[in-house]
């Protein structure tokens, strides 16, 4: 039912849901997911198969546009996305002033956000027109931000792309090409690693960067500082945060003797704010079928790459526990997206604290396909009621007499 009907004849009755656990926010077309069963499909298709069949590029059209695009669709998008890669060079400088350490997704957000200033006509998009103008902006300068983070913190001269490259083999090429290398030859494992890793975080229907988006959007607030609110929502160790806390939390376990059984009772224990990082979710009840997906794709990545990495098996020990465990078991909390992803990441070279901004670079078709539906429904602004639960009336009492 929607409820937001009812209003006239609530009398001031309102529904409180806190987290919106059992709350639809919107009516959406974009990705189905059944936490029971484990299943997700972006746009009807099986994340399974566009995991092993498609590109991120084709995925980001099918997710914003509704069809898997045809060849010519796709080239068209990819050569307008192309146009606009590059970032006007006074960005540099906001990127200059930040503090080396400054963490990777605050400088992404600042950046993002400050995108706006310099694409003035991306700000109030109201027609198809506009609103595709500024997608193929943001698709062509983000990746750019992304690049530039990392390499300002790895101090690397940055560095613009080189349009004959792919999407993704583009991406790769600006975050690793360094300075005293005439050529950067492309690895296919670390391209096809990072598609599949880009496909699998692309949508998940109305988490909390996505509906952080969508309410800043329904305000008709820019796409991009919607993004950037939606990076802001990302950054938290609940959400996407979580992949890098899961890497520091297994580099703790490692560090600590690899005795995984003790973290897992000090997860257990409800005086311990510890939590199992990269375990539960708030929709999945089963296994979390991206994570399913990653785990076989870490196995084949580190082996491809011939590194052998303890922390695999750290994180392999910990979920064959937690399956077996009854406090697990029975709140079914199963390894999420993020419980093997940081380990691919790390395995291609990506810093701990970059890994976040990798899921924003996935996550960005989908944020921006969420924004679009949003627009295009014309939905109303977003604004949630409350419950009050302060002082009733109070008389002023002045500051000499209080
Ligand atoms: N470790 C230990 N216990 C946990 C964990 C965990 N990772 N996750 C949930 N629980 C327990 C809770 O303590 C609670 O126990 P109780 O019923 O005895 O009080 C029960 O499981 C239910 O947990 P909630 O916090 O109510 O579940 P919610 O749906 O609100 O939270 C969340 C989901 C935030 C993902 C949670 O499972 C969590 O904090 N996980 C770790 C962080 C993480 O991996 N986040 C990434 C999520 S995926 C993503 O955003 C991309």
């Amino acid at each position: 039912i929607d409820i937001s009907k009812l209003r006239g004849s609530t009398k001031g009755v309102i529904t409180l849901d806190s987290g919106f656990k059992n709350t639809g926010s919107c009516e959406s077309a974009i990705t189905f997911l059944d936490g029971e069963k484990g299943i997700l499909r972006y746009r009807g298709y099986s994340i399974e198969e566009l995991a092993e069949k498609a590109d991120f590029l084709e995925v980001a059209y099918l997710l914003i546009f509704g069809e898997l695009p045809t060849i010519e669709q796709l080239e068209k998008f990819h050569s307008d996305i192309k146009k606009h890669s590059f970032v006007d060079d006074d960005v540099k400088k906001i990127l200059d002033a930040f503090p080396k350490a400054a963490h990777p997704m605050g400088v992404l957000a600042s950046l993002t956000s400050a995108l706006t200033a310099f694409n003035p006509s991306c700000v109030n998009v109201d027609s198809v027109e506009d609103m595709y103008n500024a997608i193929v902006r943001i698709l062509g300068k983000f990746p750019i931000l992304v690049a530039w983070t990392m390499r300002k913190k790895n101090g690397l001269p940055l560095y613009y792309g080189d349009d004959s490259l792919g999407y993704v083999e583009n991406i790769l090429k600006m975050m690793f090409k360094q300075p005293n290398q005439d050529k950067y030859v492309q690895n296919p494992i670390l391209v096809n690693a990072l598609d599949k890793l880009l496909i699998l975080h692309a949508d998940h229907e109305q988490n909390c960067s996505t509906s952080t988006v969508r309410i800043v959007g329904s305000s008709h607030a820019g796409l991009f500082a919607s993004l950037s609110a939606g990076i802001s929502a990302l950054w938290g160790p609940l959400h996407g945060g979580a992949n890098q806390a899961v890497l520091e939390m297994l580099e703790a376990i490692k560090a600590d003797g690899g005795d995984t059984a003790k973290y897992m009772e000090k997860a257990k224990d409800k005086n311990d704010p510890f939590r199992l990082m990269g375990f539960g979710h708030r929709v999945y009840k089963n296994f979390d079928p991206r994570a399913k997906i990653i785990k076989k794709a870490a196995d084949e990545v580190l082996s491809d790459l011939g590194i052998e990495d303890p922390i695999l098996d750290i994180a392999k020990g910990l979920e064959k526990q937690a399956l077996e465990d009854s406090y697990f078991v029975d709140r079914k909390l199963y390894p999420n997206v993020d419980f093997y992803s940081g380990i691919i990441y790390r395995g291609m070279g990506i810093p701990t604290d970059m890994f976040t901004v990798m899921f924003a670079l996935g996550r960005l078709p989908g944020w921006i396909a969420q924004w679009r539906e949003m627009r295009m429904r014309k939905e109303p602004i977003g604004r949630p009621r409350q419950l009050y639960i302060g002082e009733t009336e109070r008389k002023f009492v002045t500051i000499e007499k209080r």
